[in-house]
């Protein structure tokens, strides 16, 4: 199965909620996994770890590798990059998306925070530059409507293996099973 995997940059301390918030997404939106790029954070670890022990399923996180040698080993293994950018080509109004699912590859995507280096968006590290719409918004919408698109609604309706706690939808109220 395709592997799907976040790169989270520019994490700051500041930012502990914000990258918690991209590890939440990229897991409900049926990412395999992220890695944050650069630095260290127990907390952000300990919050995902508890999630995925609580909400059920497997999801990979690891922390610290250097960006570059996390981009150079996902390609040396023949994965693809995809980096979500304003700047990018529009998911809606480019075949992007499509010529991304035609190459059928594992698929890292990269998300910022503040302005990422200019390597980001050469051919050299990625291999397509994905807007969701040409105006800047942020690294959990942007991630959650590009996996949303990808899986094509199918991902929001997947269960998560060994749950002990799961929502049972409602009209109205909250219905939980444990
Ligand atoms: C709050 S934005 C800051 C961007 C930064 N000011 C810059 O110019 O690179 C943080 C991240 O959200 C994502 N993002 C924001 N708007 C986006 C859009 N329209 N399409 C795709 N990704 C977007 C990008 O990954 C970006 O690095």
């Amino acid at each position: 199965m395709q592997r799907i995997m976040v790169l989270r940059w520019g994490h700051r301390p500041r930012d502990e909620r914000l990258t918690t918030h991209v590890a939440l997404t990229a897991r409900a939106f049926n990412a395999s996994g992220m890695i944050l790029a650069d630095v260290e954070d127990r907390q952000i670890k300990k919050t995902i770890e508890d999630v995925v022990s609580k909400w059920g399923g497997s999801f990979f996180f690891q922390m610290g590798a250097p960006w570059k040698t996390v981009v150079q080993n996902w390609k040396a293994k023949g994965g693809i990059v995809v980096h979500l950018t304003a700047y990018g080509e529009n998911i809606q109004s480019s075949t992007v998306l499509q010529r991304i699912r035609e190459m059928d590859k594992d698929m890292l995507i990269i998300v910022g925070s503040r302005k990422v280096p200019g390597e980001f968006f050469s051919s050299d590290i990625s291999d397509f530059n994905v807007a969701v719409g040409n105006q800047p918004h942020s690294e959990c919408s942007s991630l959650a409507v590009f996996l949303d698109r990808f899986y094509q609604g199918k991902g929001l309706v997947k269960g998560f293996q060994d749950a002990e706690l799961r929502i049972v939808p409602q009209k109205h109220g909250k219905k939980m099973l444990s």
